[in-house]
């Protein structure tokens, strides 16, 4: 221990008293006291600093990420309305090109037929489940006179162009404007079972390629195996399969606390997160991805999740019709996170650097507190 670095400090300090000092450097508390600070200083770096903070590594926490997937799963439909068919990712993937966000249909209303006519802002051919809440969706096409319905304007929120005429009430009609759009109108009625519930079991093959530039290190999350048929058995589970990077639906939306059926019928948005969290210093085959999932849209039963889209043909006359769908399903977000960690010589220095001069504070510290008993335990200094 060298002398008391902050006697200059120490006010009214007297020759008397730094005799008295060294005297209590001697003494076995204080050196045991200056022992303890040293080993907590000593500890909290190698601790603390180096193991724990890992500060002699350089951190990248800008992550290069490149997302492709892949839906699969085949489900058959047969409704009375339109008949039996199937459905494949084709079908129900939108964009089908294997986005990082993609939107999986899992429930439909499909308006077949329609062509460029006039008809009823609210079809009277619809059900009376359309005929009791159309007019209230569509406030602006509601009419008790042709005055009502300007030609030429659009009704607000509507499906076309009004004609000038009201089909109205009292002559058994909708007590709505003619429209010239596409008609019949769609039905508001909703399929109570998701048409697509099946989609439970669908699966999305998640391919998830990352670099960390700094280190030029590069990494997939599909785990490079032996067994070549791996790929085709497993299903992503936290405790049997954690790095399997195919995902049940059923399994993403139960993960994120909420029931498939109850989410295929109004739809919602699903966040899938993979977090990579690598130390290069242990080697790359121990960088694996760590997958989340989390339910984004604010759960209710009124918001629900949906777009329209419509396909069209021609038939043998050459007349233009479409059959409109409109359609709820499921988004799923799919966000990369990571950093990745590689001992450098330079953070390592700057930290050893750094904890030196933390030592050097201890001792400064100690020196101070053997001032501070110094002074207590003279009490003929007076003050
Ligand atoms: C579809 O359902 C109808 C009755 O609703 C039935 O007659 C028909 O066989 C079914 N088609 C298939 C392929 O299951
Ligand atoms: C749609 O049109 C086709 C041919 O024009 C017809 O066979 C079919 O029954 C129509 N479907 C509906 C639901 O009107
Ligand atoms: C109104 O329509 C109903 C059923 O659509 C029909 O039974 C009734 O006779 C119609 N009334 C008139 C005045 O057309
Ligand atoms: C999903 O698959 C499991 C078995 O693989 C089956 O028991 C279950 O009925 C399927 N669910 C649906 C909704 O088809
Ligand atoms: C998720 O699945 C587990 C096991 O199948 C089940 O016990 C749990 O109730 C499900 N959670 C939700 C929110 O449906």
């Amino acid at each position: 221990m060298s002398g008391c670095r902050i006697a200059r400090g120490c006010q009214r300090l007297r020759k008397q008293d730094f005799l008295d000092m060294l005297k209590y450097k001697k003494n076995m508390k204080l050196g045991i006291l200056y022992g303890v600070i040293q080993l907590c200083i000593i500890g909290y770096l190698i601790g603390w600093v180096f193991v724990m903070k890992k500060s002699y590594q350089s951190v990248e926490e800008s992550i290069q990420s490149s997302v492709v997937t892949k839906v699969k799963g085949v489900v058959s439909i047969n409704s009375s309305d339109t008949g039996f068919s199937l459905w494949g990712p084709e079908d129900y993937v939108i964009p089908p090109h294997g986005d990082a966000n993609l939107f999986i249909k899992t429930n439909f209303i499909e308006t077949p037929n329609q062509t460029l006519d006039y008809c009823a802002e609210v079809s009277a051919s619809l059900t009376v489940f359309t005929s009791r809440h159309g007019s209230d969706t569509v406030p602006d096409g509601r009419c008790s006179d042709d005055d009502d319905c300007p030609p030429g304007e659009a009704v607000r929120a509507g499906h076309g162009i009004k004609t000038g005429r009201c089909l109205k009430k009292d002559r058994n009609d909708t007590g709505t404007c003619e429209i010239h759009g596409w008609c019949p109108v769609e039905s508001s009625q909703k399929s109570h079972v998701p048409w697509l519930g099946k989609a439970e079991n669908f699966t999305i093959y998640i391919k998830n390629f990352i670099r960390f530039p700094r280190f030029s290190f590069s990494k997939s999350n599909v785990r490079e195996t032996q067994d070549k048929s791996y790929l085709q058995k497993c299903n992503y589970d936290e405790l049997v399969h954690p790095y399997c990077p195919i995902f049940r639906l059923g399994d993403i939306i139960n993960k994120t606390g909420h029931r498939f059926q109850d989410m295929a019928q109004a739809g919602g948005a699903i966040g899938i997160l993979i977090n990579w969290n690598c130390n290069l210093d242990i080697g790359s085959s121990q960088c694996h991805p760590k997958y989340s999932f989390i339910r984004l849209d604010f759960y209710s039963s009124i918001t629900t999740f949906n777009f329209r889209y419509a396909r069209y043909y021609k038939n043998a006359a050459g007349q233009t019709y479409r059959t409109l769908f409109k359609v709820y399903g499921i988004r799923f977000y799919i966000m990369v996170h990571g950093k990745a960690g590689e001992f450098r010589i330079i953070p390592t220095l700057i930290n050893i650097g750094s904890g030196l001069a933390l030592l050097g504070a201890g001792s400064f510290l100690c020196d101070g507190l053997l001032c501070i008993m110094m002074g207590r335990a003279d009490p003929s200094r007076g003050g």
